[in-house]
């Protein structure tokens, strides 16, 4: 299978709208904005209660999951608390020896299979992505292939895990260097890739010898539980892949159980630095190992020597997938003196021509509405508190309705600025002036997170120095959408702890054993 990005590499459904998108920043809803879609109720993997044990069980109440661009209610799932998130780890935990037991093989053959139903059902998948999140449906379906190709990937990985035969200092002893899996994991996960932060982990932990109790987020169960149906029907044995749903109110003492239970023996989380603490934190009394994917503050950086479209198309990809809310997105654009005039003129160019706000389900929106209001109020605090210290509103700049915020392009932007020291997961794109390449980097390295950069130049020598000094744990040169299984995903200081994908994802759910055989006859 070839490269799967998270979102269509150089956004080819972008391309085919050119003719008929009207302006970003048109002053009402889009009629696709105002017709209404909904979910069926009997949409095949639609499934609402969790998952547990094999089984699927009904919690004492139901919270509500909404379509964010309507704000109407797409289903109701079973509200999960801690006694559930308890039985959940039980499970997990009972199913734990024969699981570890199976052979590489085994475990291989049955994430094939449940890769191989994530894709022959993709359409079906794609749409709960898009009626949870927002997201649009091009987008979902690409998110869907990503997801599967975290399953395909650590299928082929699980085979892989090989230990060590160190040479001894001794005559009479061997040593080997085992790799054993940790045991339970919790997989705590985001909103913004229902499916794939989900594959993600449980590909490698599963592949590793790992059984999950996985809390899927407030907003989006509805993936995770149709990943769990799949899973059910690949065969994946009872306990091994839970699914424990719960509402924003149940969230804090359903965390608190995956955190700190004794038998759970890791925790990988994908969301804020902040949630992230307060995660680590409780992982800490058991000393549980930890992988953290947390938040991102990106910088796109466009030198002179730059091809300017190439640049433009990447800081569109960068920037928009998703409508701004991932955590690679770019979130600082960083561009030098001789370049700055042509790049802004052709980004807005790009953006009147590219982009239509609308309900993720009409084919021709590429970009859906934030999660929700607090997220919409969050981009509209940053572009107030720019414009009150100078900077420009190029392209949009407003609310339309609900959640749906216009892209926007703001020019004379300086470091003071709030959209220059936060991370902002929407479509909010802030260009700065700058003249040296030091100048870059240090504005770049100002931040205490360091997921993504990106680095925009045609000078080799450039491209290698910045990336090395460049705070991040991935860096895209000359390239916007970065994300594929063969690469390892990870931040550098406060981004997180830990790889995902790659052939460095499984060791997070591995532990080494060193075993000495000694008093050999030499
Ligand atoms: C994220 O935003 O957390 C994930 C994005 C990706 O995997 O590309």
């Amino acid at each position: 299978m070839s490269v799967v990005c998270a979102s269509h590499a150089r956004h080819p459904f972008l391309l085919l709208l050119l003719r008929r998108l009207p302006r970003v920043g048109s002053p009402g809803p889009s009629p696709a904005m105002r017709r209404s879609y909904s979910l069926d109720a009997s949409a095949p993997l639609l499934r609402t209660r969790a998952y547990v044990d094999g089984r699927w069980v009904s919690a004492a109440s139901a919270f509500p999951v909404l379509d964010p661009a309507t704000g109407q209610e797409i289903a109701r799932v079973s509200d999960c608390g801690p006694a559930e998130a308890k039985r959940a780890v039980d499970a997990a935990y009972r199913a734990s020896p024969s699981w570890k037991r199976a052979t590489a093989k085994e475990r291989s053959v049955l994430l094939r299979k449940w890769f191989d139903l994530l894709t022959r059902h993709k359409e079906d998948l794609a749409k709960l992505v898009t009626f949870e999140s927002g997201k649009p449906m091009k987008e979902s379906e690409s998110e869907i292939a990503y997801a599967a190709s975290f399953l395909e990937w650590f299928s082929e990985e699980a085979r892989r895990v090989y230990g060590d035969v160190v040479p001894s200092p001794l005559r009479d002893r061997k040593i080997f260097l085992l790799k054993q899996p940790v045991g339970v994991a919790s997989i705590i996960t985001p909103w913004n890739f229902p499916s794939a932060m989900i594959t993600r982990k449980v590909g490698a932990a599963l592949a590793a010898g790992c059984t999950v109790v996985v809390k899927p987020a407030e907003d989006t169960p509805l993936s995770a539980l149709a990943l769990a149906e799949l899973a059910e029907q690949a065969g994946i044995p009872a306990g091994v892949f839970n699914v424990v749903p719960c509402s924003r109110e149940k969230t804090p003492a359903v965390g608190q159980v995956l955190c700190t239970d004794p038998l759970v023996a890791k925790i990988s989380f994908t969301g804020s630095t902040a949630t992230g603490k307060v995660l680590l934190k409780m992982a800490a009394d058991t000393v549980k190992k930890a992988s953290m994917e947390l938040g991102g503050h990106a910088p796109f950086i466009v030198f002179d020597s730059a091809d300017v479209d190439r640049a433009v198309s990447g800081a569109m990809a960068s920037k928009f997938r998703n409508s701004g809310q991932a955590c690679v997105c770019s979130n600082r654009f960083l561009v030098q003196s001789g370049i700055y005039e042509r790049f802004v003129d052709k980004l807005g160019r790009a953006m009147d021509a590219e982009l239509r706000l609308g309900h993720g389900a009409d084919p021709g929106t590429t970009q859906g509405p934030l999660i929700n209001q607090r997220a919409a109020d969050k981009v509209l605090q940053q572009v107030s508190d720019a414009v009150s210290r100078g900077a420009t509103v190029l392209r949009g700049g407003k609310r339309l309705h609900g959640s749906f915020v216009e892209p926007t392009l703001l020019v004379d932007v300086t470091t003071d600025m709030l959209c220059t020291k936060e991370e902002t997961f929407g479509p909010l794109l802030p260009v700065i002036r700058f003249s040296t390449e030091e100048e870059a980097l240090t504005v770049a390295n100002d931040s205490n997170v360091g997921l993504a950069g990106y680095v925009y130049s045609q000078d080799v020598s450039q491209m290698w120095r910045v990336s090395e000094l460049l705070e991040v744990g991935i860096v895209g040169v000359n390239e916007g959408l970065l994300s594929t299984p063969e690469a390892a995903f990870g931040g550098v200081k406060e981004s997180g702890l830990g790889s995902e994908g790659s052939r460095y994802g499984i060791d997070e759910y591995l532990e080494l054993k060193y075993m000495c055989l000694g008093n050999l006859q030499p």
